[in-house]
C-alpha cells in the first residue's frame, strides 16, 4: 500500500442520504477513502462499493456506518427512554431489530451505544444516553452491542457498534455543549467509564472519543483514555473513530498548533480513523515529514481497519445485506416498537385519574405535541419516517373509538402566540378529561441541544395553568429527550407522565397506558430536579459531615427550596400497589471470592397485573475514602398477577464490595456494609440490612498508621 492508500484507509467521509460528492466519489476512485458515512440505500451503497471493488489498485471494500441508536426505519423510544425500562432483553431485542434493518440498506457499522452517563439535563445529549447511573449504564452497553452485532459480524444482518463517545462527555460544563470537561480521575473511574468497560468486555467492534477534553487533555489526544485504560487495562482491540472533524478541531482546543501536530497526536493516542476532518489525509504526510509519529503508527491503525472490514466478510461478500428484500415498512418492527414504547413511560403522579375509566364520552386533548408526528421521533431518527409515526390523537381516537376525541394545539411548541388558547378552551369545557399534551421538539435536545432553562419551551406554561384553571381532570403528558422542570404542573395535574420520545408507536403506547391496556411499569433513570439550580442532582451523593436537619441552619441545604429531587432516580408508578417485605441474606459475613444471596418478598396487592422493578443497593459507611450514600448493585423485574407474593433474589460476591482505594487500586476492605433493596433512590423507602466484610484488607493500612498517633 502506498502512503496515500494507508491514509485513506484511516480517512471516513460524510455522504449525503442517497447521494455524495463527486469529490467523494474520486477520492474512492483513488482509494483515498476507506470509509463513509450518512450514505445508506442498497443502490447508492452497491454503486460505491463497486467503485471501491472494481476501479481501485487495491479493490479494498469501504465500511458504510450511520447513527442507528434507537432504530433504523422503525424508530424505537430515544435511549434515556428505553433505559426507563430497566430491561436489558428490551434494549437487545430493539437493537438487533435495528440491525436488521439498517444492513438492508448496506449500513454495516452503527455509530451506538452512547453511553455518556449524564447528571445534567441541561445537556441536549442526555437524550442519547441511558441516564445517571454507571451499572443501569453497564448493562445498558453489552445488551446494546450484543444486539447489534449478533452472534458474528460476518453475519449480514449484523452492524458492528461503536461505543461513544469516550469519556466524560456527559460532564461538559453547565451542561453546554462541547465545553471543557473537568472532574476527578476518580469520577472519571467510577462513573463515566464502566459503561465503556462493558461494551469493551462485550466485544464491541469500535469506540468513538469524545469531543470534550478530561481536565484539559482532549479525548482525541489521550494517551492515558485511549493506550493505557482502553486498550491495554481493558484489551480493546478494536478501531477507534473519531467524532466528526474532532482530529482537527484539536487545533482550536489549544494542544496542537497546526493539522500535522493534531493528526499526530490523535494517531499516537491511537485514534484510527479521522471522521470528517481531513486531518490525516492533510496532516499525517507532514507529520511524519517532521518526525512527530513514526509510519509503524500508521501502519498499525490501517490493519485494525482492515481487520474490522475482514471481521465484516466484506473482502468474501462486500455487498453484505444488499441481498436481501427489504420487509415492509410495517414490519415486524412496529410490534416491538409498541412494546418498548409502553415500557419505557414513567407514570410521575396519578391521583386516581388513571387508568381512564370506561364509557368516557368526550376528551380534550390539548397542546402542542397531541397531533405532532417527527416530535415523536425524537433526536437521531436514522431513516424514520416522521410521518408514520402514530400521534397521541390518533392513538386515543383508535383506542377509544366510542369517544368524541377533540384536539386543539393551543399554542405552538416554542411560540409565543397564545391566540390558540381561546379554541383550546372551547374544546376543554365540553369534555370530561383533559390531556394535555407538553414538551419539547426533536430538536431540543441531542447534539447541540444544550438548554439552560430546562423547563417547558414557548407558552406552553401559560396554556397549561389555563386548563388547570378550568378545575377539570387534567392528565400532563411530557414529550421530551431530558427531565423538564415543572413543580408547578406536578403540583396542580391530576396525572404527570414522561413520554419522552417513544418512537413511530408513541402514540398507541401512550394510548395503551392511559387506558389501561398496559400497566405502566418505566423508572427514572435519571434524577428529576425541581429547578435549574439544583443541578448538577444525582443520588450517589458521597455524605455531608453535616446532613440535613430542618431546624439547623448550618446543614447542608438551600436557604429557597429542598435539596431533594422532584423526582428520584427509580421513580415510577403503577396501577397496582407492588410491597416489599423480608429482606434477608443468606450470610451476615462474607470474606473475599465469596458468595451472598440476597431475598426479597413482593406482593402485588391489585387490582391488575404489572411488573415492578426492584433496585439493590449498597453503601459502605465507613471506608478508606468516603462511599456514596447509595451505589446501585443490581435491578431486577418481577411480573405479578394481582394478589400474587413472588420473590427476587440477587446473587453477589465480594466484588460488589470493591471500590478504588486512595490510590485508585481497587481494594476491599473489612467492616459494615449496608444493604438495601427497594424502588427508588429515595433512601428513607427503602428496605435494610447489613453485613460485614471480615477478611479483605484493612481499611486503616498505609494511610493512617504514619497519620494517626498511637492510641494512648
Ligand atoms: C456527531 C456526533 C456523533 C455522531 C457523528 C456522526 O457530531 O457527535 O455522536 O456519531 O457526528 O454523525
Amino acid at each position: 500500500m502506498t502512503l496515500e492508500e494507508k491514509i485513506g484507509q484511516l480517512s471516513m467521509a460524510e455522504g449525503s442520504g442517497h447521494g455524495t460528492t463527486r469529490g467523494v466519489q474520486s477520492a474512492i476512485r483513488q482509494g483515498n477513502l476507506g470509509s463513509l458515512f450518512n450514505v445508506h440505500g442498497s443502490g447508492i451503497v452497491r454503486e460505491l462499493q463497486r467503485l471501491a471493488i472494481e476501479e481501485t489498485r487495491l479493490a479494498i471494500p469501504l465500511l458504510f456506518g450511520l447513527d442507528v441508536l434507537h432504530g433504523h426505519r422503525t424508530i424505537f423510544p430515544i435511549p434515556l427512554a428505553e433505559a426507563a425500562a430497566f430491561d436489558p432483553t428490551l434494549w437487545e431485542a430493539t437493537a438487533r431489530a435495528a440491525a436488521a434493518e439498517a444492513s438492508r440498506d448496506g449500513i454495516m457499522l452503527t455509530f451506538a451505544p452512547m453511553l455518556d452517563l449524564a447528571r445534567d439535563p441541561r445537556w441536549g445529549r442526555i437524550a442519547e444516553s441511558p441516564g445517571e447511573d454507571p451499572l443501569v449504564g453497564s448493562r445498558f452497553a453489552a445488551a446494546k452491542v450484543r444486539g447489534f452485532q449478533g452472534r458474528s459480524l460476518s453475519d449480514p444482518t449484523s452492524l458492528a457498534a461503536t461505543a461513544k463517545h469516550i469519556g466524560a462527555y456527559g460532564a461538559v460544563t453547565a451542561g453546554r455543549e462541547y465545553a471543557s470537561s473537568d472532574l476527578s480521575e476518580r469520577t472519571l473511574l467510577e462513573l463515566h467509564l464502566p459503561a465503556f468497560k462493558a461494551a469493551a468486555d462485550a466485544g464491541v467492534a469500535a469506540v468513538m472519543a469524545a469531543f470534550t477534553d478530561i481536565a484539559g487533555v482532549p479525548a482525541h489526544a489521550n494517551v492515558t483514555l485511549l493506550r493505557e485504560i482502553l486498550r491495554r487495562a481493558w484489551g480493546f482491540d478494536g478501531v477507534v473513530i473519531s467524532d466528526y472533524g474532532a482530529v482537527a478541531e484539536l487545533v482550536p482546543r489549544g494542544v496542537a498548533a497546526d493539522l500535522a501536530e493534531a493528526a499526530a497526536l490523535a494517531l499516537t493516542a491511537g485514534v484510527d480513523i479521522d471522521m470528517m476532518g481531513n486531518a490525516y489525509r492533510r496532516g499525517l504526510p507532514g507529520a511524519l515529514a517532521r518526525g512527530l509519529v513514526g509510519l509503524e503508527a500508521v501502519d498499525a491503525a490501517v490493519m485494525r481497519v482492515l481487520r474490522l472490514k475482514e471481521r465484516l466478510g466484506l473482502f468474501d461478500e462486500p455487498y453484505r445485506g444488499l441481498s436481501r428484500d427489504a420487509p415492509a415498512d410495517d414490519g415486524p418492527g412496529r410490534g416491538l416498537a409498541r412494546e418498548a414504547a409502553r415500557r419505557s413511560i414513567v407514570l410521575l403522579t396519578n391521583d386516581g385519574v388513571l387508568p381512564l375509566p370506561r364509557g368516557l364520552r368526550r376528551i380534550a386533548v390539548v397542546g402542542p405535541l397531541a397531533a405532532a408526528a417527527r416530535p415523536m421521533l425524537g433526536p437521531w431518527a436514522a431513516i424514520g419516517d416522521g410521518t408514520a409515526a402514530t400521534t397521541i390523537a390518533d392513538g386515543l381516537r383508535q383506542a377509544l373509538p366510542d369517544c368524541v376525541v377533540d384536539v386543539s394545539g393551543g399554542v405552538s411548541i416554542a411560540g409565543s402566540d397564545t391566540n390558540g388558547i381561546a379554541d383550546a378552551c372551547r374544546i376543554a369545557e365540553t369534555a370530561d378529561v383533559v390531556v394535555l399534551c407538553l414538551g419539547e421538539d426533536e430538536t431540543m435536545s441531542g447534539e447541540a441541544g444544550s438548554r439552560a432553562h430546562p423547563e417547558l419551551p414557548g407558552a406552553q406554561r401559560t396554556l397549561a395553568e389555563v386548563m388547570l384553571d378550568l378545575g377539570k381532570p387534567v392528565i400532563a403528558l411530557i414529550a421530551s429527550g431530558r427531565p423538564l422542570i415543572v413543580p408547578w404542573l406536578v403540583e396542580r395535574a391530576s396525572a404527570v407522565l414522561a413520554t419522552w420520545f417513544l418512537g413511530h408507536e408513541a402514540g398507541h403506547a401512550i394510548a395503551d397506558v392511559l387506558i389501561g391496556a398496559a400497566n405502566p411499569s418505566g423508572r427514572l433513570p435519571v434524577s428529576w430536579p425541581r429547578d435549574v439550580g439544583q443541578i448538577p442532582i444525582f443520588y450517589a451523593e458521597r455524605p455531608t459531615g453535616r446532613p440535613e436537619i430542618a431546624a439547623n441552619r448550618f446543614t447542608s441545604k438551600y436557604l429557597d427550596m429542598p435539596a431533594t429531587p422532584q423526582f428520584p432516580f427509580g421513580h415510577g408508578l403503577s396501577y397496582c400497589r407492588f410491597v416489599l417485605s423480608g429482606l434477608r441474606s443468606t450470610t451476615t459475613e462474607i470474606r473475599r471470592g465469596q458468595h451472598l444471596e440476597i431475598a426479597v418478598d413482593v406482593t402485588n396487592e391489585g387490582p391488575v397485573a404489572g411488573e415492578e422493578t426492584v433496585l439493590f443497593f449498597i453503601h459502605d459507611p465507613v471506608a478508606s475514602v468516603a462511599r456514596p450514600l447509595l451505589e446501585l448493585k443490581d435491578f431486577a423485574k418481577i411480573r405479578l398477577m394481582p394478589g400474587e407474593r413472588g420473590t427476587v433474589t440477587f446473587n453477589l460476591t465480594s466484588e460488589a464490595f470493591i471500590f478504588p482505594g486512595r490510590s485508585l487500586a481497587p481494594v476491599l476492605e473489612v467492616g459494615e456494609i449496608e444493604l438495601f433493596v427497594g424502588k427508588s433512590a429515595d433512601r428513607d423507602s427503602l428496605l435494610r440490612t447489613s453485613i460485614r466484610v471480615i477478611v479483605a484488607q484493612d481499611r486503616l493500612a498505609g494511610q493512617l498508621v504514619s497519620a494517626r498517633p498511637d492510641p494512648v
